[in-house]
């Protein structure tokens, strides 16, 4: 069976309660005929405002991030309960931002995954290599230890969501090409169908995430490995994330 695909948005830091209100007042009539999932992932305050927003529309709550404990001491961090509560279906992991700033490890964009999972949220995980990686030929390599570090324990694969990202192509304006994202992204299922066999590997949804845009988007989208997108900088105008959405058309 084909893989229903996923455009997910990431608005990153981006946004305040009442913009994203108007954001979605203008997403909404655009993306009602939408033939994927659409989900918007947003900064956890915004979450009531959106949540409010996108009622009787086709867009998902998401986002982007969450810790693994179920509460305590964790200054700063937001539960899976907390999300659940307000609707939260999504939620993107071990972005390289996140990776880069914040000092998440493939060990705790594991740990995260796995509450996310057991919390009955839908994970997004982000994983790829960077420039200097791929330049000096170990893309592959950078793929396949996130691979194996970073979804150990997961036991259905149709249950969880992964974005390739290379770095490079993050806000740069330098996409990957079409053949570089699908060749990247038939490598990392091929890798997950050997490391996890009999978990659904088959039906593990992989977006392509990168600079993607309303220009790029239908050539990325016709590739037969890249099943979405995680977008950045084109979710936060109504017009370009629909034109994505209605990648389709
Ligand atoms: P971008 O971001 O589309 O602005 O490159 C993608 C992402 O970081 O998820």
């Amino acid at each position: 069976m084909a893989r229903r695909p996923i455009i997910a948005g990431n608005w990153k830091m981006n946004k305040t309660a009442s913009e994203a209100t108007e954001l979605i007042k203008e997403l909404k009539p655009l993306v009602k005929d939408a033939k994927c999932d659409v989900v918007v992932c947003v900064p956890a305050i915004d979450i009531p405002a959106v949540k409010k927003a996108i009622h009787g529309s086709k867009i998902r709550l998401g986002a982007q991030n969450v810790h693994f404990a179920d509460k305590g001491a964790f200054t700063g961090e937001i539960s899976t309960d907390m999300l659940k509560e307000y609707g939260v279906q999504y939620v993107i992991i071990g972005h390289s931002e996140r990776r880069q700033y914040f000092g998440e490890t493939d060990d705790t964009v594991n740990k995260r995954t796995l509450a996310a999972i057991a919390a009955g949220l839908i994970p997004i995980v982000c994983i790829g290599e960077s420039l200097e990686e791929r330049e000096s030929g170990k893309t592959e390599e950078v793929l396949s230890k996130q691979i194996s570090l970073d979804f150990r324990g997961v036991a259905d694969f149709s249950k969880i969501v992964v974005a390739y990202e290379p770095i490079w192509a993050i806000g740069t304006g330098k996409t990957a090409t079409d053949e570089q994202a699908n060749e990247a992204i038939g490598y990392i299922r091929m890798r997950m169908k050997k490391l996890y066999p009999n978990k659904n590997v088959g039906k593990l949804r992989i977006q392509y995430g990168g600079s993607m845009n309303a220009k790029n988007c239908k050539g990325l989208m016709a590739q037969p490995e890249i099943d979405g997108g995680l977008i950045g900088g084109a979710s936060l105008k109504a017009q370009d994330f629909a034109t994505i959405v209605n990648f389709d058309k």
